[in-house]
């Protein structure tokens, strides 16, 4: 039986041969090649497609183009455009201007065939209903029915790329707001945070409200509902109290069946009513949503656990030895306000307040009698203590968050100059932040006391760091220390 025949638009040959290898060698379809969409234009007239798969950006004329142009000459054959990585712009375009359904690259090959079959069999059923001499209404009802549920499949794949990549909540807010007032063509939509009677506007296009009491509101009867509300023109608008001049549509977004926050949208463009299917889309949407935001919780708990865990373990080590007790936290104070100075991101800080608290963490690995040798050490306990920031590496190294920590707990000790260790990195292939680390944290091993040494005084330790700018040190970090409360002498604290 002849399964249907396919037009591939692609200007890409990898991809091109890909997708004519699923469709033709697996799918059993009957597939042909256009290189762009001038090409597929020329196919088009000479030959009848059941399908056409179609790129959006080709050389000549582009996807966007060239499913207008199909849609304009009426050749009425379903259309399914290809995006690179989840732009759910290029889907929604595609798709209002009368796209079928649409896949990302890269694809599955039964994504691909399924968007096919399931393409296919619909065209089958409406040709076959026409010829059944059916009234016309009957039809075009079918089709947009068909159209719609394509059309929510396609925008729903969308919305969940989009939101999976993001993990600050208050990005998800912003995009939740973005994204339903472009879905809906509303000129207002927000979302707030629902907390002890209250909503607090977290992000919103279109209303400038902030924290308000939501007794007596819609809101009110939405959180103690958990369900959706439409309020009409003439109910009270929860923003602002004035009487609404729209349909005011608010969806609860829940999490351990507690309503924690709700979205707004309201103002359609085009003034009218929100449809069944419009409720329908809006209510999977923010659901969705949802579910991203108590991933995220979940994940901050784990996250906090784990940064605990590891602090604790420090504190142990700390515990063990009365000379360093509280080094990490020194070294990670002083490193922050070298941060300071050289007006560093709120990243490279985050990496030093936690990175530096943690560097000596493999000092763990290491026996007592060694690590607490009153007197000098040997050559081979010489080389044991040198392990830790390999060891520190080694218990960091299975958490994959803490990739730039793992470096400053590796490369605390090596110097500018190429001498240091574990892998005599030199210069700038050590890492600024780290750089940083190996200035305060010789400055505070030189600033306090050892069993087998008294400390030296803070002019003394600023000597040395300038007498090894350049060698030991980046001069530069050594400038910027001495700029900071604790390189002109400050204790912390003061
Ligand atoms: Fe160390």
């Amino acid at each position: 039986m002849d399964k249907g025949r396919i037009l591939i638009v692609d200007d890409d040959p990898i991809v091109r041969d890909v997708l004519y290898d699923i469709l033709s060698n697996v799918g059993g379809y009957r597939a042909d090649l256009a290189f762009d969409g001038v090409d597929g234009l020329e196919k088009l007239k000479r030959q009848e497609y059941d399908i056409i798969f179609t790129d959006l950006t080709m050389p000549r004329m582009n996807g966007m183009d060239f499913l207008k142009e199909t849609q304009r000459m009426n050749f009425g054959i379903p259309v399914v455009v290809i995006t690179g990585f989840s732009s759910i712009d290029n889907a929604v375009n595609a798709m209002r201007e009368g796209a079928k359904d649409f896949i990302t690259k890269p694809f599955r090959i039964d994504t691909v065939l399924t968007v096919a079959s399931k393409i296919l069999g619909e065209r089958r059923l409406l040709n076959r209903i026409s010829r059944h001499d059916d009234i016309e209404s009957t039809v075009g009802k079918l089709n947009s029915e068909l159209f719609k549920s394509l059309h929510e499949i396609g925008i729903l794949q969308s919305i969940s790329n989009e939101i999976d990549g993001i993990f600050s909540n208050r990005e998800i807010y912003e995009k939740l707001v973005e994204m339903v007032s472009r879905l809906f063509m509303v000129r207002e939509a927000s979302f707030g945070i629902v907390e002890n009677g209250e909503i607090k506007i977290e992000a919103g296009i279109g209303t400038t409200a902030r924290t308000r009491s939501i007794s007596g509101t819609i809101f009110e009867r939405v959180v103690s509902s958990k369900s959706y509300y439409i309020a009409l023109p003439g109910e009270i608008n929860p923003h602002d109290g004035t009487a609404l001049a729209f349909p005011f549509f608010s969806i609860p977004l829940t999490m351990n069946d507690e309503v924690f926050g709700i979205l707004s949208i309201s103002s359609k463009a085009d003034g009218t009513a929100f449809t069944d299917y419009e409720i329908s889309l809006a209510l999977t949407f923010a659901k969705k949503a949802a579910m991203r935001i108590e991933n995220n919780a979940l994940y901050e708990v784990f996250y906090g656990n784990l940064i605990n865990t590891l602090k604790s373990l420090v504190i142990s080590i700390e515990a063990r030895d009365i000379y360093t007790r509280n080094h990490s936290e020194r070294v990670a104070a002083y490193a922050l306000q070298v941060a300071e100075v050289m007006g560093l991101s709120s990243d490279d800080k985050e990496i030093i307040r936690f990175g530096g608290y943690l560097h000596d963490i493999g000092k763990i690995g290491v026996r007592d009698t060694v690590l607490l040798k009153p007197s000098k050490l040997t050559d081979e306990e010489f080389i044991e203590i040198r392990l830790h920031p390999v060891i520190g590496d080694n218990i960091i190294k299975p958490i994959k968050f803490f990739p730039r920590e793992r470096e400053l707990i590796r490369h605390h000790h090596e110097r500018f100059d190429g001498k240091g260790y574990p892998d005599g990195l030199a210069g700038e292939r050590i890492p600024l932040v780290v750089r940083i680390m190996n200035v305060v944290d010789t400055f505070d091993a030189m600033t306090t006391s050892r069993p087998y040494r008294t400390a030296r005084t803070h002019e003394q330790a600023v000597e040395e760091l300038i007498r090894c700018s350049d060698s030991q040190f980046d001069g530069v970090i050594v400038n910027a220390f001495l700029q900071t409360p604790a390189g002109r002498g400050a204790s912390l604290g003061s």
